[in-house]
């Protein structure tokens, strides 16, 4: 695919590799997420329909959907902007997706190195296929629209911090929960917004093993946690709270920077293929949040932090009496309802809500 930046970067890491020589299975419903796992496999080539004709000039999503939208600056804007707008728009978006499957396939082999169980390293050997999967289903997606942008700046750092993390608790939390967190509400949000029947049959296919993720982190994990010596868990901990705070757009001792887009280098050139004057954008947000303007997603949007991520974390253990005051000071709620959680996740038999 041709970019005009940079396509390779390398990274060390220090994390511990465990054999396993006991191939007893002591979890047994990782095994039945492993078994699942192996007869859910699919093949992007041939179980999607790639004839399905793409126009890469017309937007993929419905326009409704754009929270950006609502903002009075936006409406001031020619319909053509707005047009292209929508489709540099979307072409970030999908990047993103394409980018942070990379990053699950390089993590969950991570897991499977350096998780201590049998099952452990069985299950999360499916995983790097589901996402090797992943990667490719939407590299092929992305090359029909023929522009891809580069990696986010504060994804990058969240799942670089995950990659080069001294334990695979760590992993799990950064991966299965923060970024899957995210993935999987972006990928709900994708699926109900978008006008491509291709893209949304891609998106079905990927969730459906996401599902499965997040089941791993919650069965997994919460067991793991709980064996912890109070100072280890306290240290999984602060990580789970350091890796919240990049998601939310905040950077520890500086407060606010500005949500996940802001200043980052591939939405500033969304905003320049789209001719926006980015300080007219910013000025537009301040301006709507002085006036109170909501630039929330639709009432039926997932919420990544609010359904998904804070109560993963809450769930397994993750959030400690010592971080939950940190969580406070940071102004993050901790939401401990799990419901939409639960229903998005392969609860090792059941069924994804879709
Ligand atoms: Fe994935
Ligand atoms: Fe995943």
């Amino acid at each position: 695919m041709a970019t005009n930046w940079e396509t390779t970067d390398l990274l060390k890491s220090t994390m511990e590799i465990s054999w396993q020589f006991d191939y007893e299975i002591g979890i047994e419903k990782l095994r039945r997420l492993y078994s699942k796992s192996k007869s859910a496999q699919w093949d992007a080539e041939l179980d999607l329909d790639w004839s399905i004709p793409i126009d890469p000039s017309r937007p993929l999503i419905d326009e409704n959907r754009f929270g950006l939208e609502r903002l009075p600056f936006m409406k001031r804007l020619s319909p053509g902007t707005l047009e292209s707008f929508r489709v540099h728009m979307t072409a970030y978006q999908l990047s993103q997706f394409l980018h942070g499957e990379q990053g699950a396939l390089m993590t969950s082999a991570a897991l499977t190195h350096a998780v201590p169980d049998y099952e452990g390293k069985l299950y999360a050997a499916t995983q790097t296929m589901d996402e090797a999967r992943h990667v490719e289903a939407y590299e092929m997606y992305v090359r029909k629209l023929a522009i891809v942008y580069p990696i986010g700046k504060w994804l990058k750092e969240l799942i670089d911090v995950t990659l080069q993390s001294d334990h695979w608790v760590k992993i799990a939390i950064g991966m299965n929960m923060v970024v899957e967190g995210l993935a999987l509400a972006s990928f709900h949000n994708m699926r109900r917004a978008t006008t491509c029947d291709l893209l949304r049959s891609l998106t079905d296919n990927v969730l459906r093993d996401e599902s499965r993720h997040v089941a791993f982190g919650n069965i997994y994990v919460a067991d793991a946690i709980s064996q912890m010596e109070p100072d280890q868990r306290e240290d999984v901990a602060q990580f789970a709270f350091d890796a919240v705070l990049l998601m939310a757009g905040k950077s520890p001792g500086q407060g606010e920077r500005g949500g996940l887009i802001r200043g980052d280098p591939g939405f500033l050139k969304v905003l320049e293929n789209a001719q926006i004057d980015p300080g007219d954008l910013f000025r537009g947000i301040q301006e709507a949040r002085a006036e109170g303007v909501e630039v929330s997603p639709p009432s039926d949007a997932v919420h990544a932090f609010k359904d998904l991520m804070m109560p993963a974390l809450f769930r397994v253990g993750a959030v400690t009496e010592r971080t939950r005051a940190l969580y406070a000071e940071a102004d993050i709620p901790v939401y401990e309802d799990c419901r939409v959680l639960e229903s998005l996740e392969d609860a090792e038999t059941g069924s994804i809500g879709l």
